[in-house]
């Protein structure tokens, strides 16, 4: 193996040009591919920037002939020779008019054959490519994803900088507390039988921050949540988080649009229009089904349950009766698209979503096809059309529930499915949106209590406060989400800043006072003591980055991310530790022999 010692790079293989032609470079990287046509031999050579031919033909030196003849995909080398104009030139890659004419050669390390090819739009399963993450991460998009999202985090510094905001660092290691996702604990080992947790957001700290007088807080800040995985969560996942004193809604969503349209307009040169859009939550749930709304299409909710409530039909009228509602989307001129087998996926679509069925009229040509209207009179069939706005080309698709909850969860995503299956959906349209007015507390079946919606720091609307305790169900609060192209990218509030109110908050949240002081103390504690109005906002920087970068998963934006059982493949953890280290913890494993059992 030759030595690196005395080389010095002087370019990177993808910024060379036909204007670089005549110049002696010097370059560093790894083989892409050797091809040896006896007395000629090709190499490409790759970098982080992209790919340069090397080229080595009759009149190259004898030994760095060999030595080029000996080069297999990988294999880590340094070259110096000349820029020249290439013979057969092509428009593949942004160097391809040129090729460096090999004049001095290092084989700096071999490597063996990668268990998949390292090229760009791999075929590799995904579960290959996370256990081999840094041979993945040479693929040119993996490097470009990667540097498109430092370059996303390199504005966000440099524009909360300039706003005045300062980037203070919180604890990891820091205490659990009710409310939100599953922490994940880390025992003390000084202190046996107690715990930390990670933070699932650095929330308490940037408030007690504006305590302590810091005005504007922001922190690219980890945080870790042990929920189910899906494509934008991952266990561990990083937030653009931000906090401001003596600060309304309006102050915090201006700051907002305005790092929203220089990140983009930097990293993807595209002009975003604000201010934003507003839709109170109330509005989104009743229009599209969902508080993250993709607005790139319409297909937008119709409620008819004041239309079917007392028809003869139970699918219909059952549910209005049991309080919850019938709603309908129209996919306007799409019926075609749409034939009887694929009607019957969409309704095995919206089961998944706890809806019992879709009912649907298909109108083609003329032709009127329905699931439902034999069991409704003329007028109900007509007026439900009318509703609709219906004309020939037109799919209804319709779903009732005792519960609006699902009626929306069905259709929402309903909507959603039929643009991703017309292929609607652009990408590069970026549809920006805040929803606001959130309500305050959300029914938990499974905890048989509300919950926080947002969480539990949350001020509630001036107009509500009075219900906090005595109407949760209708008490909106100081909420509001930043939404792009159905994806949520970030959310925030204004806070409560009084004790008072504080431990109110708590209490509607079913706390008794021992968990408030046991759990919040420190916080109603600190709120005595002079609290600014504040409020803040937390991005998802991964989603911002999978948005940006046009990815489909958040793991595509993501180092070193884990899979769908928030294991590390590559790293291969979660594991076992040591008898001794547990010891030292105070822990007993009482799970393990019967999973290493098998059981
Ligand atoms: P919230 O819980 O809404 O608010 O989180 C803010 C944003 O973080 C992102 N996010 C995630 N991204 C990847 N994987 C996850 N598991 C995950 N969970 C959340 C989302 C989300 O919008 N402290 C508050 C913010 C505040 O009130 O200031 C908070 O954490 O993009």
């Amino acid at each position: 193996m030759d030595t690196f010692q005395g080389f010095h790079r002087s370019h990177y293989c993808g910024q060379l040009r036909l204007s670089d032609a005549g110049k002696t470079v010097s370059l560093c990287g790894w083989v892409q591919r050797q091809r040896d046509l006896g007395g000629l031999i090709f190499v490409d050579l790759r970098d982080r920037t992209g790919l340069i031919q090397l080229s080595f033909d009759d009149s190259t030196g004898r030994d760095i002939f060999d030595k080029a003849s000996s080069l297999r995909a990988e294999y880590v080398v340094a070259a110096t020779g000349l820029v020249r104009e290439r013979e057969s030139k092509t428009d593949k890659i942004p160097t391809g008019d040129i090729e460096v004419y090999v004049t001095q050669l290092r084989l700096l390390a071999k490597a063996d054959t990668p268990p998949f090819e390292i090229v760009e739009h791999s075929k590799a399963n995904d579960m290959l490519r996370l256990k081999y993450r840094y041979l993945d991460l040479r693929r040119p998009e993996m490097q470009q994803a990667i540097a498109t999202r430092h370059k996303i985090t390199k504005i966000a510094r440099d524009y909360f900088d300039e706003q005045g905001f300062l980037e203070i660092e919180t604890p990891i290691l820091t205490k659990s507390t009710p409310e939100g996702a599953r922490d994940y604990l880390v025992p003390s080992r000084v202190h046996p039988g107690k715990f930390y947790a990670l933070p699932q957001a650095p929330q308490q700290y940037k408030q007690l921050l504006m305590l302590s007088g810091f005005d504007r807080y922001f922190q690219i800040a980890r945080c870790f949540r042990d929920e189910d995985l899906r494509a934008d969560r991952q266990p561990e996942f990083t937030q653009i988080d931000l906090e401001m004193s003596f600060a309304d809604e309006e102050d915090i969503m201006s700051i907002q649009e305005g790092f929203l349209k220089r990140v983009f307009k930097q990293v993807l040169d595209v002009d975003i229009q604000t201010p934003f859009q507003r839709l109170p939550w109330q509005e989104a749930m009743d229009r599209f089904g969902s508080d993250k709304p993709d607005l790139r299409f319409g297909f937008e909710l119709t409620d008819i349950s004041d239309l079917v409530k007392e028809c003869g039909f139970g699918v219909f009228s059952g549910p209005v009766a049991a309080g919850g509602s019938v709603r309908l989307i129209n996919v306007n001129g799409h019926a075609a698209d749409f034939p009887r087998k694929k009607i019957d996926k969409l309704v095995e679509f919206v089961k998944t979503y706890q809806a019992k069925g879709l009912a649907w009229t298909r109108m083609v040509d003329g032709q009127i096809t329905s699931s439902y209207a034999k069991f409704l009179t003329e007028e109900e069939n007509k007026a439900i059309l009318d509703r609709a706005g219906a004309k020939d080309g037109d799919l209804i698709l319709i779903v009732g529930d005792e519960k609006n909850e699902v009626v929306w969860a069905a259709l929402g995503a309903l909507r959603c499915e039929v643009a991703r299956q017309l292929d609607i959906l652009d990408p590069r349209d970026f549809r920006f949106l805040w929803v606001t007015q959130f309500p305050m507390f959300e029914w938990s079946e499974e905890e048989g209590r509300y919950q926080a919606m947002h969480h539990p720091f949350t001020a509630p609307m001036a107009e509500d406060e009075d219900k906090i305790l005595s109407d949760k169900a209708h008490c909106r609060a100081r909420a509001y989400d930043i939404v792009l192209n159905g994806t949520e990218l970030g959310g925030g509030s204004i806070r409560i800043n009084t004790p008072e109110l504080q431990e109110k908050a708590f209490l509607a949240l079913g706390l008794s006072e021992e968990d408030i002081q046991e759990r919040f103390g420190h916080l109603v504690g600190a709120f005595k003591f002079g609290a600014p109005p504040h409020g803040g906002l937390a991005y998802g920087l991964d989603r911002l980055c999978m948005l940006m970068a046009g990815a489909s998963s958040i793991r595509d934006v993501i180092a070193f991310p884990k899979v769908q059982n928030a294991s590390d493949l590559m790293m291969a953890c979660p594991d076992f530790v040591d008898g001794k280290q547990l010891d030292d913890l105070s822990i007993a494993v009482t799970r393990r022999e019967q999973e290493e059992a098998g059981e």
